[in-house]
């Protein structure tokens, strides 16, 4: 029930009528007891400007921010986490004692959830595609102490933008750009391999995963930021080869739980996001 004491968090995008955030936080809030919810607001691009002044006023907690106001909500924060500021993206804003602060957190739930299963210190990564995601991925990648990083992408002048933006932020050299059709030269090479592409994404699944997975084998951790479908067809492919995969359901999740933590200062279970989650996507 909503009452007068009810605290409001929510998610602004264009569109936002597909967001699975509304029944992840949602169900976390009801498990753990807590008087909050969280609500999808449709925000045009050229109203942008008024949402942190209409979020204060109506008191709102925290919001998640999506396409395509990500870059475009920066210039009106009272203040940005460093990681945020790096990759010039923010998907998560905390209002606390009249301050608004942008938070990055697609990196962290990306790296989260690669660390449930393998190490990233020394690790040599391959990642595909150089967009938004593969921007707050390849910053934290190397935040976190990887030893090698190859960006294969269809625009080598997109690789081009992304690697001197890393360069330039971190001082990290070990970056090299691999053409998309040539990966099967690098990939003995590495340890991780993370798809950031749309390719395989639904209702366009039926398609060839976005690198040729011949050598993919067991000596591979595969994470697909895709979520729906649950298995993409690189991920099918690497584990027929007896790759550990992961797929884009995790990064999903841990970007969530860290956004509503940042909210609430709790923890909400693992489960709790994954639920709603699963049952939305089956639909
Ligand atoms: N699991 C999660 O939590 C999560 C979070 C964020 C995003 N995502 C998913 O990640 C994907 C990318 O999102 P984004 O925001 O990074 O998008 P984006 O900024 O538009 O970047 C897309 C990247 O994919 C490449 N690409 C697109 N279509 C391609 C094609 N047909 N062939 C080859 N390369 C292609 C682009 O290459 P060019 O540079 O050559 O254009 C670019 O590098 C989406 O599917 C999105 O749903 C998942």
């Amino acid at each position: 029930m909503i009452t007068g004491k009810t605290l409001i968090t929510g998610v602004i995008g264009h569109p936002i009528e597909h967001s699975f955030s509304p029944p992840m936080h949602n169900n976390a809030y009801t498990q753990m007891n807590m008087d909050y919810k969280y609500v999808p607001f449709h925000v045009q691009p050229a109203d942008v400007k008024n949402i942190i002044t209409a979020a204060k006023t109506m008191n709102i907690k925290g919001l998640n921010v999506t396409i395509p106001h990500k870059t475009t909500i920066i210039p009106y924060l009272d203040e940005i986490d460093e990681t945020a500021r790096r990759i010039n993206a923010v998907n998560t804003i905390s209002f606390k004692d009249g301050i608004a602060k942008g938070y990055n957190t697609d990196g962290l739930g990306a790296i989260k959830s690669i660390q449930k299963y393998t190490n990233l210190k020394n690790k040599k990564v391959l990642v595909i595609g150089a967009g938004g995601a593969s921007k707050a991925i390849t910053f934290t990648l190397i935040n976190e102490g990887i030893d090698d990083l190859v960006i294969a992408n269809r625009s080598k002048e997109n690789v081009d933008k992304l690697m001197k933006n890393l360069i330039n932020e971190t001082k990290f050299q070990n970056i090299s750009y691999q053409p998309i059709a040539k990966t099967n030269e690098v990939i003995n090479d590495v340890d991780i391999i993370i798809n950031t592409t749309p390719i395989g994404m639904y209702p366009n699944h039926d398609v060839e995963p976005p690198i040729d997975t011949n050598n993919i084998s067991t000596q591979h951790t595969v994470m697909d930021i895709i979520y729906n479908p649950l298995e993409t067809n690189l991920l099918k492919q690497a584990k027929i080869n007896g790759a550990q995969t992961i797929p884009g359901t995790h990064m999903l999740i841990n970007q969530g739980i860290i956004a509503f933590e940042i909210f609430t200062g709790k923890t909400p279970s693992y489960e709790s996001f994954e639920k709603p989650l699963l049952e939305h996507l089956k639909k």
